[in-house]
């Protein structure tokens, strides 16, 4: 049985240390018994220290991003072992959002080698801009991961987890979300890159999670029909109520 991830990724939210405390006693409650999945809750930096750390099985903590340096003179900037000593355990790389803030692939890569070696583990988002009918953005997402994941040790893939978050699909402005077959033929196509990088058996192992508009609503098809070992959740997971329905349908699905 593979563990589904579910990832709550709150970006800037909630705007109060209040609200960021409420909010994660909900969902903390939601991890209590889990039995199929774990929920991983990625708040803004300066909220992580407001949280038990000593979170269990189920509840992890992530960063949403992180930069290549080491502690000195780098004014902004946190690195992969400040969120480990914050208490986080994963971190998401890679994300759109930041994507558009400037960073590209070798950057990316950069992050992953260095969060791997600071001892967390990795999230990283790969989706493409737009979609075509030719397949052509199958291209974008090849060079997301083979320069994303470059030189990287293949026992390091097991602290990998894939995101496949399609750009168009996300946040306020989306403009429709994507469909549990075409995640699942995303998710094959990811598959057989991973099976070039690091060989089949880790393919098969690696879990690719669905992220881009997820609600109570469509959770059910991307986990049983897509076949996704779990869901990167945005707007939603600010809802505690909506995101305890994900869990639980998480649990529900084998
Ligand atoms: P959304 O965000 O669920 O609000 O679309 C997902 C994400 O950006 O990770």
């Amino acid at each position: 049985m593979k563990t589904k991830y579910i990832v709550a990724n709150w970006k800037l939210n909630p705007p109060t240390p209040r609200e960021a405390k409420s909010l994660f006693i909900k969902l903390k409650k939601y991890s209590t018994g889990l039995k199929r999945s774990k929920i991983v809750i990625c708040p803004p930096n300066p909220f992580l220290g407001l949280f038990d750390t000593k979170t269990g099985k189920t509840l992890s903590l992530g960063g949403q991003d992180c930069q290549v340096v080491d502690f000195g003179a780098f004014t902004g900037a946190v690195n992969p072992a400040l969120l480990k000593y914050s208490g986080c355990s994963y971190v998401i790389l890679g994300h759109s959002e930041v994507r558009e803030r400037g960073d590209s692939n070798e950057m990316i890569n950069e992050k992953v080698k260095a969060s791997l070696k600071a001892g967390l583990k990795v999230i990283l988002c790969v989706g493409e801009k737009k979609r075509d009918s030719q397949g052509l953005y199958l291209e974008e997402l090849r060079l997301q991961l083979t320069e994303g994941l470059s030189r990287i040790n293949k026992k390091d893939f097991s602290k990998i987890i894939i995101a496949y978050e399609p750009v168009w699909a996300i946040g306020v402005a989306a403009k429709s979300v994507d469909t549990p077959e075409n995640f699942l033929h995303n998710a094959l196509f990811i598959k057989k890159i991973i099976a070039k990088l690091a060989g089949k058996e880790t393919a098969l192992k690696i879990p690719i999670l669905y992220g881009g508009s997820v609600n109570e609503k469509n959770a059910l098809g991307f986990l049983s029909l897509g076949e996704a070992n779990g869901l990167l959740i945005g707007r939603t997971s600010l809802d505690g109520e909506k995101f305890g329905q994900i869990v639980k349908i998480a649990e529900s699905v084998k």
